[in-house]
């Protein structure tokens, strides 16, 4: 799948109480956290567990739900609690990196396929801390206005360049899907979304869903079926 954009993951009220959240703290050093390949190119800090990093893990998550484009594009089996961090000063960056295939999760082992990184803070509060996504020869830089979040596929490699002012809020989180493979979850989302905008056209028309638009998303749900793993 490609880089995908979640516009307004976050309102303002939900950004104004993470901040306050995030302000607690109290912060570790983010290589406690990380593989041995990523620790030695990691150079950030974490929000600890604590009362803070619960609150914030809540508002995420159910944030996520009322998403219908994460639902859409993820199918999410199961995600892994959403954590934080900060960079800037001394820790101030990421360097190249692939996130481990394999999460330990309450329920046991997860797979991670998508990764998502959530901005915290507004892009003009801070110079550099762009997300560099690998793809190809080509590295995309992503910097997104607070509350937006970045979904990519968890094979890619990335970085997160060195923050030069200010300070730089994210949170992150991986997604294993009830799709496995990223060529399958595509064509269910296309597929889905121009269902969408066929419904809504079908209804503004007045004269309902057509027997083909019904047919046509039996087929959806069949190709899940065929391809989901739960
Ligand atoms: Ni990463």
């Amino acid at each position: 799948m490609m880089l995908m954009r979640l516009p307004g993951l976050l309102d303002g009220d939900s950004l104004a109480r993470a901040g306050e959240w995030l302000a607690q703290g109290p912060w570790l050093d983010g290589r406690t956290t990380a593989g041995t390949q990523a620790a030695a190119v990691k150079r950030n800090e974490q929000l600890a567990e604590g009362p803070a990093a619960q609150q914030l893990r809540h508002l995420v998550l159910q944030a996520l739900e009322r998403q219908p484009l994460f639902l859409s594009a993820a199918l999410p089996r199961r995600v892994l609690p959403p954590a934080f961090n900060r960079y800037r000063g001394a820790n101030n960056e990421y360097g190249a990196h692939i996130d481990q295939a394999i999460r330990a999760h309450a329920d046991g082992a997860l797979r991670a396929d998508l990764s998502c990184t959530v901005f915290l803070s507004p892009p003009d509060s801070y110079d550099g801390g762009e997300l560099l996504v690998r793809q190809g020869g080509d590295e995309l830089p992503v910097k997104l206005d607070a509350g937006d979040a970045l979904l990519y596929p968890a094979s890619t490699v990335h970085r997160v360049a060195p923050v030069t002012r200010g300070e730089r809020l994210a949170c992150f989180f991986w997604v294993e899907s009830l799709v496995p493979r990223a060529d399958e979850r595509q064509l269910l989302f296309d597929m889905d979304m121009a269902l969408m905008r066929l419904r809504q056209r079908e209804m503004d028309g007045g004269n309902g869903e057509s027997a083909e638009t019904v047919a046509l998303t039996g087929t959806y749900h069949n190709l899940l079926r065929l391809w989901a793993r739960t």
